[in-house]
């Protein structure tokens, strides 16, 4: 992240920042428990579809709005139509924020515990890790606070230098794993589910669930792109850009799958878990791996890392607004959004089962999210909130701002961009809008409210 209004100085780098935002938890851990709640392969079909129809041409948008203000987003949409109801798009995605980093901040300590937990060969329960008030709230305040004090010290640049190097480790490592689950007896029921759609599986939930996937996964719909997008010299070109950070972020998704499916069959749990599930099938399968306590630890550092590089790009939605645009100073405010985090988070981590009001909280119906609060957050955040985010600003940008202009954009530094303009403009305008339209009305029907 960059305090100072400067550049990136590389497309590469660019694309590392944007990546390590994109890549992390979303793909490792809310992937595969969201593929095993919708079914499987069906799902899997959806979000793939709306990652490149949705997903990378809004990606695209956001990144245009960015780099043609050079601001981040509520000083964009000040900049385009100054004083308007539009801004809310910039608040949204600040109110958002805050809600996926609550939650997420309670799955990153639980990576970060497993770290300890390979290295000891503890093999006890996971039910009972997670159910441990104590230890919930603990890791879950160290990782708010690692992620503090990175924001704090403005040492991210230190640690994108760092996921350069370390990230491609974590792929080998993954490669390694998907072969290794794969050759597990009673695996290939696994790779089944995963592999082979079964469409009739899909309901508005499934569809909601894959569109919100694939917002969330991409670190879209906060408007934190167009603040990504505000770095990018005009030299680089975007379009090109995106498409390697919208693959390669689905592809870590879709093979994070394929060590999880199979392993969990051949296991036999369940793919159902909820948020538990990778949680309970990654360390049975570092335990019965030869040297894979290690293996294991080394894994959960990594995956550490990934979560690192999302929680700081996602407490710096708000942090960078306050700054920017309110005038507050940054050593201050940083203690202030993540204290405010912390509280809200806490019913999260403790809904596993240690309290048992949070753990059957059940505010929005079971047919759209399992009852504890931590299921309840991600959808209410991770889903609906980013969708609906995402919405305002996709209509902001197409028709208040401008397809023509946000295309003109875009081909600045991308001569093959002109060529796809014209279907990224009806995207943009029409497809993008009645789709996610659509789906959230189908939501609001299903649910009865
Ligand atoms: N994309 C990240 C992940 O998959 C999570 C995340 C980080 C995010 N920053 C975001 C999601 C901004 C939405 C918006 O783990």
């Amino acid at each position: 992240m960059q305090d100072e209004r400067g550049l990136w100085s590389s497309k590469f780098g660019f694309i590392m920042a944007a990546a390590g935002s994109a890549i992390g938890l979303g793909n490792i851990w809310r992937y595969p428990y969201i593929v095993g709640e919708n079914g499987g392969a069906a799902f899997v079909v959806l979000y793939l579809i709306f990652v490149l129809l949705i997903g990378l041409p809004y990606m695209l948008a956001e990144f245009s709005l960015g780099r043609a203000t050079q601001l981040n987003a509520v000083g964009a949409i000040d900049k385009v139509k100054p004083g308007t109801k539009w801004r809310i798009a910039g608040f949204m995605g600040i109110i958002t924020s805050i809600g996926i980093l609550s939650f997420y901040g309670v799955i990153a300590g639980w990576t970060f515990g497993f770290i300890f937990k390979s290295i000891a060969a503890d093999t006890s329960d996971f039910g009972a890790f997670i159910a441990n008030p104590l230890i919930e709230i603990g890791l879950y305040a160290v990782f708010i606070l690692m992620t503090t004090l990175i924001v704090y010290k403005g040492v991210a640049s230190g640690i994108e230098k760092w996921s350069k190097i370390l990230m491609p480790v974590l792929l080998l490592i993954i490669i390694g794993l998907i072969i290794y689950a794969n050759l597990l007896p009673g695996s290939s029921a696994g790779l089944e589910f995963y592999l082979l759609p079964d469409f009739s599986k899909i309901t508005f939930k499934t569809v909601l669930a894959a569109l919100g996937q694939a917002f969330f996964s991409l670190s879209l719909g906060l408007g934190l792109m167009v603040t990504f997008g505000s770095y990018i010299p005009k030299s680089i070109d975007i379009f090109s850009a995106a498409i390697i950070i919208a693959l390669t972020d689905a592809a870590i998704a879709i093979m994070a799958g394929l060590i999880i499916f199979p392993a969990l069959f051949a296991m036999g749990e369940n793919p159902a878990s909820g948020p538990a599930l990778v949680f309970i099938v990654f360390p049975q399968l570092f335990m019965q791996m030869p040297g894979g306590a290690i293996v294991g630890a080394f894994f959960f550092v990594l995956l550490s890392i990934a979560a690192l590089t999302s929680t700081m790009s996602l407490l710096e939605v708000p942090v960078s607004y306050l700054v920017d645009q309110k005038n507050l100073k940054r050593s201050k405010i940083v203690w202030l959004v993540a204290a405010f985090v912390f509280i809200i988070g806490l019913p999260s981590a403790l809904s596993q089962g240690s309290v048992d009001f949070f753990t059957n909280f059940g505010l929005i119906p079971l047919s759209l999210s399992p009852p504890d609060f931590l299921s309840q957050m991600s959808f209410i955040f991770g889903d609906m909130f980013l969708t609906i985010g995402a919405l305002i600003l996709c209509i902001f940008i197409a028709w208040v701002w401008g397809a023509d202009k946000a295309a003109r954009e875009l081909e600045i530094g991308s001569p093959l961009f002109a060529k796809f303009a014209p279907l990224w403009k009806i995207l943009i305008k029409f497809v993008i809008p009645i789709v996610v339209f659509v789906i959230l009305l189908g939501i609001f029907k299903i649910s009865g409210v």
